[in-house]
């Protein structure tokens, strides 16, 4: 009886066979121009380390201009900026947002001088100003102040397109933001700044390292009234519903690698782009695991990174984008 070879017409194995076949049936590809670098800035002169997220830097503006021009030699198209504020600037309402001679104006005005084709997204929320380290208002009852949040954050919004912001980015989760930013911005004669919203951004404890970056953690109680809970997936159709008709251009997941499925539900549910945001715990992950030799560093972030796009994620805001970027471009 001849048992070899089988009488197996069918066999996957074929289309994985060489390098060659492998890049040729390859559904997910990576480029450098998908993924977008964050900044952290400070007021200072000096590029300080930052010790919660090893490998990451804050940056003073001639340190952002090297960055950025860095971040452009391998390809990459944009990056969003998000500062750290001092103590003695912040307060409970958060007017440092709307200073048009801020540290975010300042920057996005040089970027956009400089450096005229790389894309500047900007970070729409009060956290890095409140001295509660909230994204809203906190009322006298401890409560979030939707509405006048909201009034703050078109202004804020209006004031970084102004200085040369091409995408605002409300990472605060108040209803009916991106509506009132769109209507702001269209009445100042803005109808070209893009809004790339927040539309799924989980309370996670994912965000950790970050807030210790900006030094923004919540005084007191957690961002659960804004942000949405970890177990629900059909609310976020709900918010891709409402930022859809409210004119979000794009809109985003965050955390990524654990919300997979619902960048999954989002790109089923809509022809709008997608972005997905690998947040801070997620590198430090990352990062911790490989620096301890546990991971290899290079095959684990790019696998977590064709994950999130496999998903359907268009553009992914990562700290790795770089590295990723420069991964890319001597091929794997
Ligand atoms: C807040 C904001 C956060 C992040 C981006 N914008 C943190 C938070 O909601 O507390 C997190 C990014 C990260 O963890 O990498 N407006």
């Amino acid at each position: 009886m001849s048992d070899f070879p089988l009488d197996l017409p069918l066999r996957p194995r074929r289309n994985r066979k060489s390098p060659g076949v492998r890049a040729m049936v390859r559904e997910t590809r990576l480029t450098p121009e998908q993924l977008i670098l964050p900044l952290f800035l400070h007021e200072g002169s000096s590029d300080q380390e930052l010790e919660s997220m090893p490998g990451c830097m804050r940056w003073g503006l001639d340190g952002m201009m090297r960055e950025a021009e860095a971040a452009l030699e391998v390809g990459i198209k944009a990056v969003v900026l998000f500062p750290k504020v001092e103590e003695q600037d912040k307060s409970r309402t958060g007017e440092g947002a709307i200073d048009d001679q801020g540290l975010i104006p300042n920057a996005l005005r040089r970027l956009k001088k400089e450096l005229p084709e790389l894309v500047l997204i900007t970070d729409v929320a009060l956290d890095p100003y409140s001295s509660d380290g909230h994204d809203g208002i906190l009322g006298n009852d401890g409560r979030i102040l939707n509405d006048e949040t909201v009034n703050v954050l078109v202004q804020q919004s209006l004031m970084q397109a102004a200085a040369g912001a091409d995408i605002v980015s409300p990472s605060d989760m108040m209803d009916g933001r991106v509506g009132a930013i769109r209507d702001g911005l269209d009445c100042a004669g803005h109808t070209d700044v893009s809004i790339l919203a927040y539309t799924a951004k989980y309370s996670s404890a994912f965000y950790g390292p970050f807030r210790g970056a900006l030094d923004s953690a919540p005084k007191n109680g957690d961002k659960k009234t804004y942000q949405m809970d970890p177990a629900n997936a059909r609310e976020a159709l709900r918010e891709l519903a409402l930022d859809e008709m409210e004119g979000a251009d794009i809109v985003m997941v965050k955390p990524a690698g654990p919300y997979l499925d619902v960048i999954v539900h989002l790109r089923e549910g809509t022809t709008l782009p997608i972005a997905a945001y690998q947040v801070s715990g997620e590198y430090l992950a990352l990062k911790a695991a490989s620096a301890s030799g546990w991971l290899d560093e290079r095959d684990s972030v790019l696998e977590s990174l064709t994950g999130i796009a496999r998903a359907g994620a268009d553009m992914i805001l990562t700290y790795f984008a770089k590295d990723a970027a420069r991964w890319l471009r001597e091929g794997r």
